[in-house]
């Protein structure tokens, strides 16, 4: 096994530098380090005794002293891993998985949609196609969370407005404090007119928000070759072992986890 090969199975330790709670049990983790990675990718991170659990990393690549790592309890492991303090450390090996198709979203408009949690393999994404926005026609970045409490990466959005032709955000429910949009992510989808055979969607959330949002790309005629899915929720081990991320004849650690809509829609409910 050559070194490249060896440090991407070998756990290495990683000191976390920053803490904040973003949303509701919901942290984001600045990391010291580098981990050399394209978007979309995921780690795996471990807890000695406690287990391990894949991850998606939300920073921008460009960043080469950190790394961020936006964690919400959902089982016992991530409910410890949310303990963690700054000073702490986390052991991480990777990256693994393939990436967001960049060089086909070149010369093309871009749509990305995210539900919720979604937005975290999306995120070093949208800071791709800010730092080379020139390289791209228009870009759409559509988010929707169920409240103005859990909108992750506010600050961002407001910032990619002036970057994007259309950034919207929508809650299900909102409060008299709430700047964005409410309603469905599938209502906002519904709006943008877009060109069929020129447009690259980038979506991640829930499966329910795949069957609906997918629709509405289809009905305005976009290919389902031109629609990227990361099936990234389904893992658990990572590594091929658990068979918990299993879609048919896929497994998404091992062939995605991103995958056109093309490729996996045949597979769902297998
Ligand atoms: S996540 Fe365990 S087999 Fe894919």
């Amino acid at each position: 096994m050559d070194d490249k090969t060896k440090n991407k199975f070998e756990f290495k330790n990683y000191k976390i530098i920053e803490k904040n709670e973003v949303a509701p049990e919901t942290v984001v983790f600045k990391i010291q380090g580098h981990i050399k990675r394209d978007p979309g990718q995921f780690f795996q991170v471990s807890m000695p005794h406690l287990g391990e659990a894949t991850f998606a990393p939300c920073s921008d690549i460009g960043d080469t002293k950190h790394f961020e790592l936006c964690i919400r309890c959902a089982g016992s492991t991530t409910n410890q891993m949310i303990k963690l303090l700054p000073g702490d450390e986390m052991q991480i090996r990777g990256p693994y998985g393939n990436s967001w198709p960049i060089g086909k979203m070149i010369g093309k408009n871009v749509v990305v949609v995210a539900g919720g949690m979604g937005i975290v393999p999306l995120r070093p994404l949208i800071f791709e196609l800010a730092r080379y926005r020139k390289e791209f026609k228009n870009i759409y970045i559509i988010a929707g969370f169920k409240t103005p409490e859990h909108v992750l990466f506010e600050k961002d959005f407001l910032s990619w407005n002036s970057i994007f032709k259309y950034v919207k955000v929508t809650v299900e429910k909102s409060g008299s404090k709430w700047w964005g949009e409410t309603g469905l992510i599938t209502e906002i989808l519904e709006k943008p007119k877009l060109s069929p055979n020129d447009t690259i969607v980038a979506m991640c959330g829930p499966d329910i928000m795949f069957k609906y949002a997918t629709q509405t790309l289809l009905n305005k005629e976009i290919p389902k070759t031109n629609i990227y899915v990361s099936m990234e929720r389904r893992m658990e081990c990572g590594i091929g072992l658990c068979q918990h991320c299993n879609i048919g004849k896929f497994l998404v650690c091992k062939d995605g986890p991103i995958f056109s809509w093309q490729k996996i829609e045949p597979e769902l409910g297998k």
